[in-house]
Formats: structure tokens, C-alpha cells, sequence
């Protein structure tokens, strides 16, 4: 089998990853922060030993400003309702994922408005535009590290520079590029970063993250238990208890911790080079079939992994299907959970097929599909 949608999720994992997922469930079983014991010290320490790690690769000075979710959806979803009030507005832009776009729009109804800005068909946006959507009353400005569908690199740095000029907290949604792409919080410009565990930091389904940058205030969306302050019944204000309510997925982050090292270990340049390299591979071997239509940016460099194209004529749905049942390669297809970025590029209709290499994709694997698609398209 040939896995090719490390977009969605990334497979497979260094097997130090599944021997730390493990280890932790057989020896370390206790509830981190909950009791004094031996087992939830252990704990403690393997979610203490997570956050420093996830800290060192993004720049954070505080690891108590890491706060850990299920998922980038429920870190997306914290930031953007944490933040906005009735009679604010956000500007984010049309190559979103469902996870920035459906939060905003179940604002509207407080009062909360939103502008979209458009990217171009290739779904890069101007910077200069973003910067135009911005009124008196803008609170938020939100955009994705890399398009899901197309995987076009968004200019995140410049539009962090434009968020601290105008005093206007940035968030970044680092779903597709967090642990190939190099991201620093501080000179980035960067308040507020939900990520993913499961794609690109190689750690299990079910583990992701906040980062709340200092001065950045946020409402809570979930208050409960959180092994501190236990004689209060409000929540308490301290970094990370007021957003980590309720047991933390310990064995998860046990394994994105050795996620984590395993990127640090190779080299977060290495890990880009390969994707670069894999990316080019890609869309040189589909441009050369005659059918096959791509989309997104034409230089490999300015993708962070996905690539979306169609076959002319055939439903993107068709395509994976035969890749997967006749070839046994993994892609995905259909509208990416992102149906605004498809009308932008203008394949809301027909969807996209989208391959996503990983930093264990090989030149072989890569040719074994592009012959695939050779054979279908014919
Ligand atoms: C750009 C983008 N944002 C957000 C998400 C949601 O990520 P998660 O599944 O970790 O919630 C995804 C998932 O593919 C994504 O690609």
C-alpha cells in the first residue's frame, strides 16, 4: 500500500512515536495533575516533557503557553470564539479550512463579522488585501499556513507584520505545515497558532494545540476540572489550567513528544527539502500527462506537501477510488472539508483529487502513482 494523504493525517509514524505510545499506557498510567502519586508524577512529567519539546520548535519562550487540544479544529474554535465579541469583526481569507470558516460563521448571529478575502486561482492571497479588509472594529485576523487543497503557501509573515502594525491579534491556522515548515511565534509575528499533533509533528490522532501568545486575553469555551485550584468553582486564570479542562489524551502526547524529537532529530530543513523534493517529483510527473489538470502554485517550493489535480472528464471521486481499489494508493478526494477554496480555484463542482506525500514518501512510491495516474487517465 501506498499512503499518500499526509494532509489529512500522517502515516506512518517513527516507530519511536508508537513504542512511546507504549510504553506510557503500560508504565505511566496515572492521571497527570490530579494526585501526588508516583503514577500521575509520571504523567505529569511525560505532558510536562511534551510541551517544552512542542515549545522549542515553535520559538515559545513560556511552554505554559502551549496549550493542548484534541485536535487544530478544537484549538481553532477556542481562539476565535475566545477572542471575538459581539460587534467585532475578523478578516480571514477564502482558501480556509471549514475549521476557521464554520466558528466565524456561527458568530454572525452575536453580532460578529467577518470578511473573506479572496485568493487568486492559484489560492494566494495579497497580503496588501488583508490588510485593506481591516476596520476600526477589527479584532481577529486568522489565515492558514498552507491551503489543504492546493497546499499553497499562504505569505503568513507578512501578514503577521500587518497584524502587529495595526495592533490586531494574528492567529495562524498551522494545520498543514507545523513540523515541515519552519515557524518561530516572535518573529513571525504570530499571537495565537492552533496545530495538529497527528499531521506533520508525526504524533497519534487525537493530540494538537493553542498557543497563546503573551498579552493575548481569551474567553473559555470549556471550564471543568483541572487538578488545580479545586476550591474554586470558577475557573482558574492560570496558564495552561484555564483551557485544559478535563484529562489530557497523556499516551498521545507521550507520542507527539517523540514526534516531536523525531523532527528535531532529522532536521525540520531536511523534513522540507524531501517534501520539496516530493512535491516536484509530483507536479512534474502529473504536468507531463495528458488530462491531468493541476492546480495551485507550478514551483514546488511555494507548496507545503498537498497537491491537488483532476483528470479531465472523471469525477475526482472516481479517480481516488480506482487509485485506492486498483492500485492500492491512498489519496483523497472530494472537497476537502474547505468548499470555499474549491470555489476559488473553481472546482466546487468536479472536487479535486489531492496527494499529500510525508517525510517517508520515496521516489519509487512517487513513481508507482504517477504511473497509476498515466494508466487511468488513459
Ligand atoms: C488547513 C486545515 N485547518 C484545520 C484542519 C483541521 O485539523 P484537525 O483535523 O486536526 O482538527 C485541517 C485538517 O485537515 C486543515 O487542513
Amino acid at each position: 500500500m501506498i499512503y499518500l494523504d499526509n494532509a489529512a493525517t500522517s502515516w506512518p509514524k517513527p516507530e519511536s512515536v508508537a513504542k512511546a505510545v507504549y510504553d506510557c499506557i503500560r508504565e505511566s498510567g496515572g492521571n497527570p495533575g490530579r494526585s501526588g502519586h508516583k503514577m500521575s508524577l509520571e504523567a505529569g512529567r511525560i505532558v510536562l516533557d511534551c510541551r517544552d519539546a512542542a515549545a522549542g520548535l515553535f520559538g515559545i519562550d513560556d511552554p505554559m503557553r502551549v496549550i493542548f487540544t484534541s485536535n487544530t479544529t478544537d484549538g481553532l474554535n477556542m481562539a476565535i470564539k475566545g477572542i471575538l465579541q459581539p460587534g467585532g469583526h475578523a478578516v480571514t481569507s477564502s482558501m480556509e479550512h471549514n475549521s476557521v470558516a464554520r466558528p466565524l460563521k456561527a458568530l454572525e448571529p452575536q453580532g460578529i463579522e467577518t470578511t473573506f478575502v479572496e485568493a487568486d486561482r492559484l489560492g494566494r492571497i495579497d497580503p496588501e488585501d488583508i490588510e485593506r479588509a481591516i476596520r476600526p472594529n477589527t479584532s481577529l485576523i486568522v489565515l492558514t499556513l498552507a491551503s489543504n487543497v492546493t497546499g499553497t503557501i499562504q505569505p503568513f509573515r507578512g501578514v503577521g507584520a500587518i497584524a502587529k502594525r495595526h495592533g490586531i491579534p494574528f492567529l495562524l491556522d498551522a494545520a498543514q505545515g507545523a513540523g515541515h515548515i519552519s515557524i518561530d511565534v516572535k518573529a513571525d509575528n504570530i499571537d495565537l497558532m492552533a496545530f495538529p499533533g497527528h499531521k506533520g509533528l508525526l504524533g497519534p490522532q487525537g493530540t494538537g494545540g493553542l498557543y497563546v501568545g503573551d498579552g493575548i486575553t481569551l474567553n473559555t469555551i470549556k471550564e471543568g476540572g483541572t487538578g488545580s485550584f479545586s476550591d474554586l468553582i470558577t475557573q482558574p486564570d492560570i496558564l495552561p489550567d484555564r483551557f485544559e479542562s478535563g484529562t489530557l489524551n497523556t499516551p498521545g502526547l507521550a507520542g507527539l513528544a517523540a514526534g516531536i524529537g523525531y523532527i528535531k532529530s532529522v532536521g525540520i530543513e531536511n523534513i522540507r527539502g524531501h517534501e520539496i523534493d516530493a512535491c516536484g517529483r509530483i507536479i512534474g510527473g502529473l504536468g507531463e500527462i495528458g488530462r491531468v489538470k493541476l492546480y495551485g502554485p507550478a514551483d514546488p517550493e511555494a507548496h507545503a506537501g498537498a497537491i491537488a489535480f483532476n483528470v479531465d472528464g472523471m469525477d475526482s471521486t472516481e479517480v481516488s477510488y480506482l487509485l485506492d481499489s486498483e492500485y492500492d494508493i491512498e489519496v483523497r478526494a472530494g472537497l476537502h472539508c474547505a468548499g470555499l477554496a474549491h470555489k476559488t480555484i473553481g472546482t466546487f463542482e468536479q472536487g479535486a483529487v489531492r496527494v499529500s506525500a510525508g517525510p517517508f514518501t520515496t521516489e519509487e512510491e512517487i513513481g508507482v502513482f504517477l504511473d497509476a495516474v498515466k494508466k487511468i487517465a488513459r
